[in-house]
């Protein structure tokens, strides 16, 4: 693999000019100069492009974009301007997703283990369902009922189909042995219903499942859509939610289904299980990984002579931790010269204290590759920034959105005053620590 870096891994909009490549009519060594680097790039014409091939493909109302994938204000303003609905995660999300301007009523609350404070702000709010994990979760929301008189709202349950799939183990769900949901099995999701049925705080509005991540092959999608959809029948609800998980390109030469591919199979799947209602799911990844691209500046190249060279560039696994927590593999390019064959080999590493902050173990990279050089490693829009870390106490990268030949920067690099925004440098005998009822209160 010593070819350029092929079209299908770069934003819809990405062009060769005069500068090099160029996304959203705007050169990404312009971007560098900028907005400095480490730097998320996004094209907002291809996330809003993937959204409207989702909604085509599923219908209005039928897709909640899975903002665990790629979350800023601006991000929640795209996807519910194009009339998605939004899943999320946590109380965190939740905030942001009503300060992007999605009305509560096109947001769906998810959660192994949600605080009693993240349920009583969606129940408060009016989130359009929340997907129940738990028996304990039932337990609170009938509390949080009781106690502090909230209406009844309306759940999913959260099935484990008992079928897993995905790239790697920590992205496998829906298998038995998972910490999501009720399982099929032993009978314990149908006595789900049973309690969500008699109970004055909750109204049954639908089963859900997500089978895993980053699918490739549409049959393990349809295959736990299939065993949710025999139980929704059972069950007798009137919504189906069939999960996230469509894979995207990483490399060059993976072959990746469509959004119309994944409903046709979706569909076929749950219609053989007797099921004729609507369908929902909720692809992250598929909307914002190939969107976006991150940009680094190359510090430091080491040949060691005959082992291999290192590639050393000014972010890594604090900007982007799937290589170390997934084996993800990424490809990269110099955005100065995109055609450019690629014949050097080397490891693309961080700038992080230790040897496991490696971005790409066997990079392909042009021969002229030197220090100072941009860099670009593309398909890092999803569960890139999302997982960012401060590791090292490095500030997190910018984020920007181009379009038409515009460029605006969407979440601002962190400072190295924002890294000290949170310490609490007080002296030894101070009180540092809130009164217990104040804990409670929070929880
Ligand atoms: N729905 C639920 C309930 C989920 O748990 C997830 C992802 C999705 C939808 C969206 O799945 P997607 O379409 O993005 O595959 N950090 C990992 C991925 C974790 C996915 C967690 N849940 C990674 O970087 O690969």
């Amino acid at each position: 693999m010593s070819s350029a870096i092929t079209p299908d891994l770069l934003p819809l909009t990405a062009e060769t000019g005069p500068a090099g490549l160029a996304v959203g009519r705007v050169p990404l060594t312009e971007l560098a100069r900028r907005f400095g680097t480490p730097l998320f790039v996004y094209d907002e014409e291809h996330l809003r492009q993937r959204c409207r091939e989702a909604v085509a493909a599923f219908g209005r109302d039928s897709v909640a974009y899975a903002s665990k994938a790629f979350l800023c204000t601006a991000m929640a303003r795209l996807v519910h301007e194009e009339g998605l609905l939004l899943d999320v995660a946590s109380g965190g999300e939740l905030r942001v997703a009503l300060h992007g301007g999605a009305p509560a009523d096109r947001i769906v609350l998810h959660g192994n283990n949600k605080s009693d404070r993240e349920l009583r702000t969606a129940v408060s709010a009016g989130v359009r369902h929340i997907v129940v994990d738990s028996f304990d979760e039932m337990d609170r929301i009938e509390r949080l009922h009781w106690e502090s008189g909230l209406p009844p709202v309306r759940v999913r349950l959260r099935v484990a189909p008992g079928v897993a799939a995905g790239a790697h183990e920590a992205i496998r769900t829906g298998g038995s042995d998972s910490k999501f949901g009720f399982g099929l099995a032993g009978g314990v999701a149908s006595a789900a219903v049973r309690r969500t049925v008699s109970s004055p705080a909750m109204i049954l509005d639908g089963v859900h499942a997500h089978v895993g991540s980053q699918v490739l092959r549409t049959a393990e999608l349809a295959a736990g859509a299939a065993a949710v959809a025999r139980f929704a029948c059972e069950a007798g609800v009137r919504g189906l939610t069939v999960g996230g998980g469509l894979g995207v390109a990483y490399e060059a030469g993976q072959t990746v289904p469509s959004f119309a591919d994944w409903a046709a199979g979706v569909r076929a799947a749950v219609r053989g299980a007797g099921w004729s209602g609507g369908l929902t799911v909720e692809p992250g990844r598929s909307i914002a990984a190939r969107a976006g691209l991150t940009l680094y500046r190359v510090g430091t190249i080491k040949r060691i002579e005959g082992v291999r060279t290192y590639v050393g560039v000014d972010g890594g696994m604090s900007d982007n931790p799937r290589p170390a927590l997934y084996d993800g593999r990424y490809e990269a390019f110099l955005p100065r010269c995109p055609e450019a064959e690629r014949p050097l080999r080397a490891r693309l590493v961080g700038k992080h204290c230790e040897s496991g902050d490696v971005l790409i173990d066997d990079a392909a990279l042009p021969a002229d590759l030197r220090v100072s050089d941009l860099l670009a490693t593309p398909v890092t829009g999803a569960y890139g920034y999302a997982m960012a870390s401060n590791y090292n106490k490095l500030p997190r990268p910018a984020v920007v959105f181009v379009r038409d030949g515009r460029a605006r920067v969407v979440v601002r690099r962190e400072t190295e005053e924002d890294l000290l925004r949170l310490d609490a440098d007080l002296p030894p005998d101070a009180d540092a620590f809130p009164a217990a009822g104040t804990v409670a209160a929070e929880r």
